[in-house]
């Protein structure tokens, strides 16, 4: 996709950002989790496509510490390479703050994203058994970590 831009998410975002987040979970973060993201000091971006938002980030950073809180693609994007450019963008752009390790969650079950994380150097450091509700139980969450290389 030409024409996108990675740019920091600001608080009047929210209305655009949490009806791609209904879209993209089963379970999406509530509402009032989404509006403290927004609010709070996160490390969070969002690609825009011709001024529509297609993709975001929220990120927290402790230290040299980064762990991603929540990445979602639009949907109707999904599949066209917008993940793997924000996860890039992301790595390029804390890497250059200083930060020297990536964590994340992901369910078991979303093997798509395992795939996409894996491609972009995370591997699996833990399992969190039954971490995640589903619509009819509990699912393991595997925690995944990145290194950054600084210089
Ligand atoms: C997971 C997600 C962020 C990936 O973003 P995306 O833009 O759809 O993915 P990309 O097009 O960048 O693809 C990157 C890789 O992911 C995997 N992948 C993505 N979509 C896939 C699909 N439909 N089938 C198989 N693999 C897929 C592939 O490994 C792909 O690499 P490849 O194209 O070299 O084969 C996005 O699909 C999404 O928001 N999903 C719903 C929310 C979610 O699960 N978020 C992550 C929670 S941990």
């Amino acid at each position: 996709m030409e024409n996108i831009k990675f740019i920091e998410i600001i608080p009047s975002d929210f209305k655009e950002i949490y009806s791609i987040e209904k879209k993209a979970y089963p379970i999406p973060w509530s509402e009032k989790i989404m509006a403290s993201m927004m609010e709070g000091n996160e490390y969070k971006i969002k690609i825009t496509y011709y001024d529509k938002i297609v993709a975001y980030v929220f990120m927290m950073v402790v230290l040299d510490e980064a762990t991603v809180l929540n990445i979602t693609v639009d949907p109707e994007h999904q599949g066209k390479g917008l993940g793997r450019k924000l996860l890039q963008y992301v790595k390029t752009e804390l890497s250059k703050k200083g930060i020297i390790s990536i964590f994340l969650e992901v369910r078991e079950s979303n093997r798509n994203a395992f795939a996409l994380y894996e491609s972009e150097g995370f591997h699996e450091i833990d399992l969190r058994k039954n971490y995640y509700p589903t619509k009819n139980g509990r699912e393991h969450a595997i925690i995944m970590a990145c290194m950054l290389m600084n210089g």
